[in-house]
């Protein structure tokens, strides 16, 4: 398996290098070989080739099985044009790569309870949500425009959506509340919003084809609020680009730790992009702080959507828990009694856990 890696800026570099060795041990235990090329892409692109997604890295990502990357952005290009900057990036390789389904679960590990920022008994038995945000369309990608009216200045975002695009993510948000708790709730602003009528309409087509899977509604607002409130009503959230965004790091921090969350973006077929949920934190690169597990997390993702390996991204998965059930914690993840460690040690634990096999062990 050929990997495009775009170890990015901040903590970018850190996290993806723990993953590496990860799926290094990965290679050794099950004998699969893996085959890395770097490539640019946001910041460091825009530093060494003047623009934040260059063509031969777009070329490459193309030629790849998948995309594992870091984060990408920071304050040293927020002054750029819309653009130019990093962001930019990150947006153009998605719809170069027409990943339109961003998969991104909130899971709480059992060993890390008392970090979400809800009282457990909101939380009841854990939390296992996966949010799937369309990521290819919508406001993000619509037309966008700046005009001078001659009295003030006049802009607007566009947000645009086909049949076809609602059809096809839907039917990926059926099929995966299919194989878990069977429950989609699409969340939108039909009240509103035209393009979340069409979406209710689309997705009500579709529902009819997973008939042991219930549909439910619900507007973004509430939603927002529900996921507060009772997050244990939620299995599968569909939702558009922007709503996405914004619920699925609302989601992200029920867990406690933004740390943790892997996130893969995936089309019909092709390349998939694996990324963590959590940004390039510049203020902490460098330090040898970082997380590195939700990097790693988006390696098993990988094993799991983009190369259909269940047993060797289910082995990344218990490699994580046995070393949290070890005790190790970084220190965004750190509890009293606990042992922290850095970014490279725990990456080190984990790839040694997978080499020996060693999960469950206490
Ligand atoms: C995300 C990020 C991106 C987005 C930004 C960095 C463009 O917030 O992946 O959620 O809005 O999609
Ligand atoms: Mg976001």
């Amino acid at each position: 398996m050929r990997i495009a890696l775009i170890k990015g800026d901040g903590i970018g570099p850190e996290v993806i290098n723990q993953a590496v060795k990860v799926l290094e041990a990965v290679s050794e235990r099950f004998g699969c070989g893996f085959e890395y090329q770097e490539v640019l892409m946001g910041g460091r692109a825009i530093d060494e080739t003047g623009v934040p997604l260059p063509a031969e890295t777009v070329d490459i990502c193309k030629k790849s099985d998948a995309v594992l990357l870091g984060a990408v952005g920071g304050p040293k290009w927020d002054g750029l044009a819309g653009s130019l900057r990093p962001e930019a990036g990150l947006l153009g390789i998605r719809k170069a790569l027409d990943v339109f389904a961003n998969l991104r679960p909130a899971v709480i590990f059992p060993q890390l309870k008392s970090a979400s920022t809800l009282k457990e008994e909101v939380l009841g038995d854990g939390l296992d949500i996966m949010v799937v945000r369309e990521l290819t369309g919508g406001a993000y990608f619509g037309e966008k425009k700046r005009v001078d009216t001659g009295h003030g200045i006049k802009a607007w975002d566009m947000m645009v959506y086909t049949s076809l695009e609602i059809e096809r993510i839907a039917r990926k948000a059926f099929s995966i509340a299919g194989k878990r708790r069977k429950k989609v709730t699409i969340v939108d602003k039909a009240n509103v919003l035209e393009s979340s009528r069409l979406w209710r309409e689309v997705t009500g087509e579709v529902s009819k084809a997973y008939s042991d899977v219930e549909t439910a509604y619900m507007y973004v607002d509430n939603a927002a609020m529900q996921l507060v409130r009772n997050p244990g009503q939620f299995d599968v959230i569909l939702t558009e680009n922007l709503f996405g965004d914004i619920l699925s790091d609302e989601a992200s921090m029920l867990t406690g730790s933004l740390g943790m969350l892997p996130s893969a973006s995936i089309g019909e077929s092709g390349v998939g992009i694996f990324e963590p949920i959590h940004g390039s934190a510049p203020d902490i690169a460098g330090k040898d702080i970082a997380n590195p597990l939700a990097a790693i997390l988006s390696c098993g993702m990988m094993l799991k959507y983009g190369f259909n390996m269940e047993k060797e991204a289910d082995a990344v998965f218990k490699a994580v828990n046995s070393v949290l059930d070890n005790g190790y914690r970084t220190v965004d993840i750190m509890q009293r009694g606990m042992i922290t460690v850095g970014t490279e040690k725990m990456g080190s634990l984990v790839a040694d856990s997978m080499r020996h096999n060693r999960e469950g062990m206490k």
